[in-house]
């Protein structure tokens, strides 16, 4: 009787991801720079891309095609009345020029945060208005492709 002593596979290394250190970006409300509460939509679930997004404040979906295309449908109903279809701005600012209104606007984390809770004036905060953290991340996805 043969016994086949075939070794086992590789072990999964799971030690490095434990091993990280524990980071996670501070969100503010651009209004206040109050922290913002982003568990606070009822009953979102948080996807990976916002969990990593919370950790990181790097925007995984930034050129997932996928990801830019439902932003483009989010950013046409929601946004480009204000901001212009191209983004060239109308009674908002142009979000694809190389100024900004308020000045986080010049991270992901920044426009998240403004988008998520609102700035100054017109600009309401969007999670009051049915959309979620992973469709904001699309969209800020989205407004990167219009970009000159
Ligand atoms: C009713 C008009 C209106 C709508 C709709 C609107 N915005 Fe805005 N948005 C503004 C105004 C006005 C500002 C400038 C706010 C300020 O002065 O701080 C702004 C600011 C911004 C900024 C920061 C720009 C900067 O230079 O500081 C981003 C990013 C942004 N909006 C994204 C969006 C997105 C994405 C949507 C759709 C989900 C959206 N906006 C919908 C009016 C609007």
């Amino acid at each position: 009787m043969s016994v086949n002593m075939r070794a086992s596979g590789p072990l999964a290394i799971v030690a490095l991801a434990a091993a990280l250190p524990a980071f996670a970006v501070e969100f503010k409300s651009a209004l206040d720079d109050s922290p913002l509460d982003l568990g606070s939509i009822a009953g979102e679930q948080l996807t990976d891309a916002v969990k990593s997004f919370h950790a990181t404040g790097t925007n995984p979906y930034i050129g997932n095609a996928e990801a830019v295309a439902e932003g483009k449908k989010l950013y046409d109903a929601n946004c480009q009345v204000c901001h212009k279809p191209d983004g060239s701005g109308g009674m908002g600012p142009s979000l694809i020029d190389d100024t900004v209104v308020n000045a986080r606007a010049n991270t992901d984390v920044g426009k998240f945060e403004i988008i998520h809770s609102g700035a100054a004036g017109a600009m309401r905060p969007f999670s009051k208005r049915g959309i979620t953290q992973d469709q904001i991340l699309k969209l800020i996805a989205y407004i990167g492709t219009l970009k000159k």
